[in-house]
């Protein structure tokens, strides 16, 4: 199993011990039926009392035991908050992506969406929470899965243990495009975080190209700023994703297309054949020109 955290390296040992415990019940209870069968006609009534209770009570009970010791002590460890200082992340469920907001020392959040990027080697604390059905916080490698619940705070801490790009997904089922809800995790090294961090605190890239000067008025032409926030500038949208440091995302639609200039493009004229249900209205007469200079506004907001 691929596990790259310490609740999911949890998960797995306890995944193997139940696997063990099932296997061995298995092959009792098959040597049984096996041993009834070939044994014709040599059944006393002591031998049946003793396979009865020794199969059917005193094994089971040996072996369920066994792995319930395994399991209880993981529970208070999968539970437990993270110590004080450590990082938060607020994330939102929303039919169909995720509203992701990086809790600063003092007090200020930094909003993003769809990806998630956390350090390494060090406890980091989620509180979740959903703005309209209840959706499922799932990082395979990592840990989870935790329900977001309307109106209802849940929490997960999760411990980092290894640098690399992990997928997360919602694992509720949650209408139209349940399949399509998913984000990037990227578990970077403690100092690169930091400065990764400083980064997106920071406002908007002011565009440089003529295209992509040009494009931030085809933003706010075409209205994409009454729903989706570019900070340090005139759109302040909450209705959509964070748009700020677009560029620097891996991925488009909550984990459905590689972030480039043509899926982009492909994302707003064609938004209802990638993930149907989306609430972003398609652009589909979009004329190709006005689209290009969009596409280059977005894509050099790293
Ligand atoms: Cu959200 Cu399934």
């Amino acid at each position: 199993m691929n596990s790259a955290g310490r609740a999911s390296e949890d998960i797995a040992i306890l995944f193997y011990w139940m696997s063990a415990g099932a296997v061995a019940i298995w092959l009792i209870v098959i040597g049984v039926a096996v041993y009834a069968i070939y044994q014709p006609g040599r059944h006393h009534p002591r031998t049946t009392k003793m396979l009865v209770i020794g199969g059917g009570a005193v094994f089971p009970t040996i072996v369920l035991t066994g792995l319930l010791c395994v399991a209880l002590p993981m529970l208070p460890e999968l539970h437990r908050p993270a110590p004080p200082g450590s990082l938060q992340i607020h994330v939102s469920g929303v039919l169909w992506w995720w509203r992701v907001d990086y809790l600063t020392a003092d007090g200020d959040t930094i909003a993003s969406a769809n990806e998630i990027r956390i350090p390494v080697n060090q406890p980091v604390e989620f509180k979740l929470n959903s703005e309209d059905v209840i959706h499922s916080f799932w990082i395979p490698s990592l840990g989870g899965k935790v329900d977001m619940i309307p109106g209802r705070q849940t929490r997960l801490q999760l411990y980092p243990t290894r640098v690399g790009t992990y997928r997360g997904a919602c694992a509720e089922f949650c209408g139209t495009a349940h399949a399509q809800m998913n984000f990037d995790v990227v578990v970077m090294p403690v100092d690169e975080f930091n400065d990764w961090l400083v980064g997106q605190s920071a406002s908007a890239k002011q565009p440089v190209e003529l295209d992509a000067i040009a494009g931030q008025q085809q933003f706010l032409k075409y209205g994409c700023s009454a729903c989706h926030t570019i900070r340090g500038t005139v759109a302040e949208g909450k209705v959509g994703p964070d748009l700020t440091h677009f560029g620097s995302r891996i991925s488009i639609a909550a984990g459905v297309l590689k972030n480039n200039p043509e899926n982009l493009a492909r994302w707003i004229t064609q938004t209802h054949d990638v993930k149907p249900g989306a609430d972003m209205p398609e652009f589909d007469s979009l004329p190709e020109h006005d689209l290009r200079q969009m596409v280059a506004y977005l894509e050099q907001l790293k």
